[in-house]
């Protein structure tokens, strides 16, 4: 029986920063982010959109088409959560009205969660294959204003189903996958914003890169020949590039973007989306390939700071395009507003009450929901 992603959506906040505006305003050159970094834009969040509003705005169009029936438990990837104790999954249980049967947890290992939960997922469709298991990953990435972190900040969420018989992808049941106890990136609880050693992060990502390609070659006894692309976790593209060709040495620029450059077409716009960034990619990839890649194997490979990393990989259904949400993904991404530096300052520096009054949030464009203020420390979220 083949078991993996049967649907895939992805959601990123309405307003976006230009990186040239960012540059500008910082004094760098802009090529140092366009070209240095690879980045274009990014997504902010304004104060009432968060990881909530942002997975529900994922999910909602597989609500909408029917493809979230059979769905008995929804697991939620997120570095940015909202509360200690209850899983920010379920508002979007609420938000979506889900059955009553379903399961819901919250995940987290920085940008890894929303793999393992992939993996969890295809255990529990496994045992149950005529049930359903949704994952949607949801985060903002944030760091210190004018700090080296700052030009990869973005947002986003993916949801995706995880299904017996998929439309898009059959997850192969081999996989190689690292940890390590490591300080590269970290948010203790009393800050908003992420620390991290930038250039230690990068040489991190390299090292379980190799460790988990090289388990999982020995186990699939596959090489890199056998792969018609690669989906990177996305901190900023340039890390992608560079990750591929850390692992595929001496290989040309035209080969290196023939097997990645579409799928770092969504987050060069949206900017890293921590947990969500991996399958932000994939989205991208199955949304732009020109070529069809019915029956061909993708290499992803997942990383989360702290750290760990794995290495897996799919084969691409026949049909799968007509699964995508593709015309909605470009509709979105052009249809976005753009922050000037001040206005993107000032959301920044937007905090959330912790008075425990009563809060109405002013309302901005967002996607199908809102997070629309806080009564005795208690979200409210609304359609919008
Ligand atoms: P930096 O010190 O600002 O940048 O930090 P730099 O000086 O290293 O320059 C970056 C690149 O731009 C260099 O290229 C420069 O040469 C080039 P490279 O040598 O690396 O090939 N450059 C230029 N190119 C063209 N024209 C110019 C120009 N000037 C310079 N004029 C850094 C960069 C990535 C460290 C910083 O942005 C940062 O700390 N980011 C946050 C951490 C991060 O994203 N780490 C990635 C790996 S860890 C990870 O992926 C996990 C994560 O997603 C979190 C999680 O798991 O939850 C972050």
């Amino acid at each position: 029986m083949k078991v993996g992603m049967d649907q895939i959506s992805f959601y990123t906040s309405q307003y976006f920063l230009d990186l040239k505006t960012l540059a500008e305003a910082r004094g760098v050159d802009p090529d140092k982010y366009v070209l240095g970094i690879g980045q274009e834009k990014m997504g902010i969040p304004p104060p009432d959109e968060d990881v909530v509003t942002m997975a529900a705005s994922a999910a909602f169009p597989l609500k909408e088409k029917g493809a979230l029936d059979g769905v008995e438990t929804l697991l939620f990837a997120t570095e940015s959560g909202i509360d200690q104790s209850k899983a920010a999954g379920l508002f979007v249980h609420g938000l979506l009205n889900l059955p009553e049967r379903c399961r819901v947890v919250e995940l987290k290992q920085a940008c890894y969660s929303a793999t393992v939960a992939l993996r969890m997922a295809m255990g529990l469709v496994t045992m149950r294959p005529q049930s359903k298991v949704l994952v949607i990953a949801s985060d903002v990435a944030r760091y210190e204003l004018g700090s080296p972190g700052e030009s990869t900040q973005g947002c986003g969420a993916v949801a995706f189903t995880i299904s017996a018989d998929p439309q898009l992808l059959a997850i192969d049941p081999e996989a190689g996958f690292y940890a390590a106890d490591v300080m590269d990136f970290w948010r203790p609880n009393y800050l908003s914003e992420a620390l991290v050693d930038g250039k230690f992060s990068t040489l991190v990502y390299i090292r379980a890169l190799k460790a988990a390609w090289k388990q999982y070659a020995e186990e699939s006894g596959r090489s890199l020949e056998d792969f018609a692309r690669f989906c990177y976790h996305i901190p900023f593209t340039r890390m992608a590039a560079k990750a591929h060709q850390k692992l595929s040495r001496g290989i040309s620029d035209e080969e290196l973007e023939k097997v990645i450059g579409e799928s770092l077409i969504y987050s060069r716009e949206a900017g890293n989306c921590y947990a969500a960034s991996l399958y932000v990619g994939l989205a991208s990839l199955l949304d732009n390939a020109a070529e069809d890649l019915s029956e061909k194997r993708i290499g992803l490979y997942s990383y989360g700071s702290g750290c760990v990393g794995e290495f897996f990989s799919g084969v691409v259904q026949p049909g799968y395009r007509r699964a995508l949400l593709t015309a909605a993904h470009q509709k979105l991404l052009a249809g976005r507003t753009e922050l000037t530096f001040q206005q993107y300052e000032d959301i920044y520096h937007y905090g959330i009450p912790t008075d425990g009054g009563k809060h109405d949030f002013a309302q901005y464009r967002t996607g199908p929901f809102r997070f629309a203020g806080i009564r005795e420390h208690k979200r409210i979220y609304e359609r919008a």
